[in-house]
């Protein structure tokens, strides 16, 4: 039986208005939508709201990329946003904007009670400035030579190649990444919120069940080293609102992103006739759920509940953190069609293969999860197609057979039973994100209602002259299985579950124990086919064409997930500094070169490294003949195991650049450079 029905708000992060939703991104709006689905299908008042998150710098210069006023931009992503959302079947019942006359009046609400209760400061800071574009430039958006290693293209923040962090001012030769100029100092007032005087309450709050363990770990130590105030104000201009009696100052992105949970919850509240401060009011009795990712827990379970405390109203229950996605084991990548858009994928698949994967890898920790794209054609298959739909396509024709009604006796009391007692068990793991283990328990009872079938083998039975009705109670209870399975299976599952309703003839309800059920039901129709193998195939392949037809990506955003490895887009695997210092490059002399007989591409090299010579295989015999090469000079990777290849073996690799054919490139031969020097 189930507890007296609860009041939960269900939010997931706001996505930005400037790019489209990922398959990286759903990991998140999938687990929120099953968690929210699984809550209604258990008879409980759950409200599921989200909107876009429309502010800031980043959405700004995307709307004057795209030739369009702010205001354009964010509808028009809205509008994809909220098409990709439905077809993946995540419902929300709303889905509004942080532009939106809502979160303008709770954003003022809000900043006026923290400015009422001291917790905003004000003081003038001097920050990095584009004199072409009259804009303060967040470090992001700065790039310039690292001061440490001299690696140039280097973010305004930290160097990507040594991992040095800095300031701005300190890049050699700093440029604004928008207009090329070089970035003045500008002094300008910024407002502060003083998160430091929470640290008390948020030590207290971090550690009342609101967080994951790891979670609490986390913000413990930030916690114990010491909490800095917030800068909250961004200066004009900025796509945002203007801060009441600041005149050119605008709220932050992320002051107001937050606030837009409740401003989306209020305007489905104002539109319902219903009482929306019921779920905000401190005292509230009801409960508020934030799923996010874990690139923006500070955000979440240090800002936002000490300024919702400030302001007077009441914290969240939980803030739900997941971990990232990867494809195949890495990062999404666009150079190998990893980086899947929801609609790159809709193209080609039912949403719920991938709502089954997601859920069969979702835990309730912050792991990462990764969707093996040939793991996730081979589970669906066998577990979906192989074991549910089988159950009701294996037994249903011999119901039909018998009149279409399904027999009141059950044939095994004690194999029903314990699919009735499986429900326990499952909407626990359920309520605790546990979802990998509640699928791992509904497909032990599906190979349990299998090994019945198999073992009672009804087509065998069905030949036996008089087995009628014993054929019809065995059927019965698979097909009573197989709506256990469904129903168990309904909120990760929305569609096979409304296709099985509509075979069944009922809507599929879990408010209390499952009964066994007898009645009529309808023609068995096939209700899902397997992955084929082309389709996967199709969707990698129009994700690296979409690459191609891109502009290039403007890689600099005022936000922090844009920071996150989601949105990176690496060639290779990313590898850390010590990884790269293991190479030993070394500039070397080709001191001979000749034909590999029996080979297309390769040409032997004898490489002088200051003495000691290495004989190498390499592929550039399209760009050289072996004669043009002879006292050239190369870089090398000169610590490289030797490598038996086809034509012997090759010990090293030798650099060059280009996109191939006649155009490889190798080191210019310079003064500076001798054979066995290291290069840097
Ligand atoms: O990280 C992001 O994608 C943000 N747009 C999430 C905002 S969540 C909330 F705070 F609004
Ligand atoms: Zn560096």
């Amino acid at each position: 039986m189930t507890s007296p029905a609860r009041k939960i708000l269900v939010t997931s992060a706001l996505p930005y208005a400037n790019g489209s939703i990922h398959l990286g991104h759903l990991v998140e709006y999938i687990q929120t939508d099953i968690w929210v689905r699984f809550q209604k299908l258990r008879g409980h008042e759950c409200t599921y709201v989200c909107a876009d998150d429309a502010h800031g710098t980043a959405i700004m210069l995307k709307a004057e990329q795209n030739g369009l006023t702010s205001e354009q931009q964010i509808a028009n992503v809205k509008a994809e946003h909220e098409k990709d959302f439905a077809d993946f079947n995540i419902v929300f019942d709303n889905f509004h904007s942080t532009h939106s006359n809502e979160n303008r009046e709770l954003s003022e609400l809000i900043y006026g009670r923290l400015q009422e209760n001291g917790h905003i400061a004000s003081r003038t800071i001097t920050q990095a400035f584009d004199p072409e574009k009259n804009l303060f430039l967040a470090d992001r958006y700065i790039k310039g030579t690292c001061p440490k290693c001299k690696a140039v293209d280097q973010y305004g923040d930290n160097c990507e190649v040594c991992a040095a962090t800095y300031s701005p001012t300190d890049l050699i030769n700093p440029k604004s990444v928008i207009s090329g100029a070089t970035p003045i100092e500008k002094d300008s007032e910024h407002f502060f919120f003083k998160l430091p005087e929470f640290t008390e309450f948020l030590q207290t709050w971090t550690r009342s069940g609101t967080l994951q363990d790891e979670v609490a770990n986390k913000l413990a130590e930030w916690l114990d080293s010491g909490l800095k105030e917030w800068d909250i104000s961004r200066d004009a201009p900025y796509f945002g609102f203007e801060i009441p009696g600041a005149p050119n100052k605008f709220f932050y992105v992320w002051l107001d992103a937050p606030i837009g949970y409740m401003a989306s919850h209020k305007n489905l509240c104002d539109n319902n006739g219903t009482d929306w401060m019921e779920y905000w009011k401190a005292d509230s009795t009801t409960e508020l759920y934030h799923f996010i990712g874990k690139d923006i827990i500070n955000f979440h379970a240090l800002f936002w509940p000490a300024m919702l405390s400030s302001a007077q109203f009441r914290t969240p229950t939980k803030v739900c953190v997941h971990g990232f996605l990867t494809v195949n084991g890495t990062k999404m990548s666009k150079s190998r069609g990893t980086f899947i858009n929801a609609r790159a994928y809709l193209d080609q698949l039912d949403p719920d293969y991938l709502r089954y994967y997601y859920a069969a890898k979702l835990s309730s920790s912050v792991d990462d999860l990764d969707l093996n794209l040939d793991d996730f054609i081979q589970r669906v298959n066998s577990d979906l197609v192989g074991k549910v739909v089988n159950i009701a396509s294996r037994t249903a024709k011999f119901v039909q057979k018998s009149g279409g009604e399904l027999s009141t006796e059950i044939a095994d009391p004690a194999l029903w039973q314990k699919f009735v007692d499986g429900g326990d068990v499952i909407a626990a793991h359920y309520e605790n994100r546990d979802f990998g283990k509640a699928m791992r328990e509904i497909m032990a009872l599906a190979d349990a209602a299998n090994e019945y079938i198999a073992a009672q083998e009804p087509w065998k039975m069905a030949k036996v002259e008089g087995s009628e009705q014993e054929v019809l109670k065995v059927c019965s209870l698979g097909i009573n299985m197989f709506r256990a399975l469904l129903t168990y299976l309904k909120p990760v599952l929305p569609t096979l579950a409304e296709k099985a309703e509509v075979f069944l003839g009922e809507t599929l309800s879990w408010g209390e124990n499952l009964s066994f059920r007898s009645g009529s039901i309808n023609k068995f129709k096939p209700l899902l086919t397997r992955i084929e193998k082309e389709k996967v195939d199709a969707i990698v392949e129009a994700s690296k064409e979409a690459l191609a037809a891109a502009a290039p990506a403007e890689g600099v955003t005022d936000t922090a997930k844009e920071q996150s490895p989601l949105q990176e887009e690496p060639i290779a695997d990313e590898i850390s500094f010590d990884d790269f210092a293991k190479v030993d490059l070394r500039v070397a002399l080709i001191a001979k070169a000749e034909h590999v007989e029996g080979a297309n591409k390769l040409l032997r090299l004898t490489l002088d490294l200051g003495g000691e010579t290495r004989n190498v295989l390499s592929g550039i015999k399209s760009a050289y003949q072996p004669e043009d090469l002879e006292g050239k000079l190369t870089v090398m990777v000169a610590n490289l195991a030797p490598r038996k290849m086809k034509f012997g073996v090759s010990e090293g690799m030798v650099l060059a650049a280009g996109p191939g054919k006649k155009d490889i490139y190798l080191l210019e031969p310079h003064s500076g450079a001798k054979p066995g020097q290291r290069v840097m």
